[in-house]
């Protein structure tokens, strides 16, 4: 049997509705999400759903919403319906964007935040049923998420809902021992029948890398790769999830020798905006999965790189500003935690610390962790003199683009590791503990994943799912 579907997440959609002012005229948001495109952006998505003469079956995996506004709620529900009378077929869920529990605005005449109307979560769960879980054939008791649906003759897909330890700091999201009970009565009962089974959730059960893991603290299971093995034992070989807005995909292997693969998604609204097309080939026990850029018309440049703007605009300007316009860094929104106030009332440091980080060639890196590394001066040629600060926005980036490409023997691999192995030394020379920094990972291992992506790839792979 060969079965196609797409899987879509964090859709971010932002009502124009929400602008009593001209959104054309608005300037583009220094957010992680591209409120202004998001609209275009599912459109495309379901648009490119709807092209495929193969299939017409698309998993969304949640936060539909930017914040849970009424008017992108009705908005959403609108499209799908739209689409499933054209003959879509989606499988949806909602999650924690879709509810009202973070601010929730829409934009006055000048431009200012306003309040805007929004939608309680249990009349949001209910408007959703009909792209969903009023096509199950069960339903879990436990939770009001979880549903079992046969998405496409034979293949069978458990969307799989949570419950979180919220300990007020870290919201620490995690299976229940009667829901996985459930899910494996489930898959034997397929496994009966010779079907297919896939699983979903919309948090990433594991964490993309150590770096996640640590900025992302509290969003991924604590006990994940436990749990990952318990169904790759039972027979999973697909997971798909969302909101890191990360591309990634892990390979996980029991200790039974299954193995298991984390197909995590970015948002179709940031960057990186994608989504994805899997085949599943039971004949040759191979899925195929592909990446697709969302790509949107009349922005003068790529969605991606508009996407990258919004979101990492901001960060690229830090290095920038600290030396030239300290006031821009103080007001810095969201991107550093140095209080304004300390920033104001130093400016001449802050112009200073700018003005060395800025210094920093790949050549003065490469000197002061020479006896972390094995370059020789030659090694660097024309990239001596190469900002290093660059080389660090762009590690910023990999963590969420995926895929990075610097192997063991490039000169960025070996400055940057060496780098850190040093920074390990003096900290451990001040007896200071960086795995008790950095959530149990050596300095190393943060950084490694950042600088080459060891495992399957993030964006296209066939995988074997025997
Ligand atoms: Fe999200
Ligand atoms: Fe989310």
């Amino acid at each position: 049997m060969i079965y196609s579907f797409y899987h879509i997440t964090d859709v971010h959609y932002y009502s124009k509705r929400n602008f009593a002012c001209d959104w054309r005229t608005f300037p583009q948001p220094n957010s992680q999400v591209c409120i202004l495109k998001s609209e275009e952006a599912f459109k495309k998505a379901l648009e490119t759903v709807e092209a495929d003469k193969d299939t017409s079956t698309v998993i969304i995996t949640g936060d539909l919403t930017n914040h849970g506004e009424s008017y992108s709620h009705e908005e959403v529900r609108n499209l799908l319906q739209k689409f499933t009378e054209g003959g879509g077929n989606p499988y949806v869920y909602t999650d924690n964007h879709d509810y009202p529990y973070f601010p929730i605005y829409g934009y006055g005449e000048n431009g200012e935040k306003v309040p805007t109307e929004h939608l309680p979560e249990k009349e949001v769960k209910e408007m959703y049923r009909p792209y969903g879980r009023d096509k199950a054939f069960d339903t879990y008791e436990g939770d009001d998420t979880t549903y079992i649906a046969e998405i496409l003759p034979g293949l069978y897909y458990i969307a799989m809902g949570y419950c979180a330890e919220d300990d007020e700091e870290y919201y620490n999201p995690y299976f229940t021992d009667e829901l996985m009970n459930w899910v494996k009565g489930h898959i034997e009962k397929v496994k009966e029948k010779g079907g297919t089974v896939i699983c979903s959730t919309h948090r990433p059960v594991i964490a993309p890398s150590p770096a996640y893991a640590i900025v992302g603290k509290g969003h991924c299971f604590p006990d994940g790769e436990r749990r990952m093995k318990e169904l790759a034992d039972m027979g999973i070989r697909l997971f798909f999830s969302g909101h890191s807005h990360i591309q990634c995909m892990k390979e996980i292997t029991s200790e039974k020798g299954n193995r298991i693969y984390s197909v995590q998604t970015s948002s179709i609204a940031a960057f990186p905006p994608k989504m994805r097309k899997i085949t599943i080939d039971t004949d040759k026990a191979t899925a195929d999965i592909k990446t697709i850029d969302i790509e949107l018309s009349g922005l003068g440049m790529s969605f991606t790189e508009y996407a990258k703007k919004g979101f990492l605009g901001i960060i690229e300007k830090i290095p920038y500003n600290m030396e030239h316009d300290v006031e821009a860094f103080a007001n810095t929104d969201g991107g550093i935690s140095v209080p304004k106030d300390l920033i104001l009332k130093h400016p001449k440091t802050v112009m200073f610390l700018g003005r060395k980080l800025n210094g920093l060639t790949y050549a003065k890196v490469a000197k002061f962790s020479k006896k972390y590394h094995d370059l020789k001066e030659n090694d660097l040629a024309d990239k001596k003199d190469k900002k290093f600060v660059d080389l660090v926005l762009e590690l910023v980036t990999n963590l969420y683009r995926g895929n990075a490409s610097y192997s063991h023997d490039t000169v960025e691999y070996k400055i940057t590791m060496g780098t850190f192995r040093k920074i390990e030394k003096l900290l451990s020379v001040l007896r200071i503990d960086s795995k008790k920094l950095l959530n149990g990972y050596s300095l190393e291992e943060f950084i490694e994943p950042l600088l080459y992506k060891n495992g399957p790839d993030d964006d296209n792979a066939t995988v074997d799912i025997k």
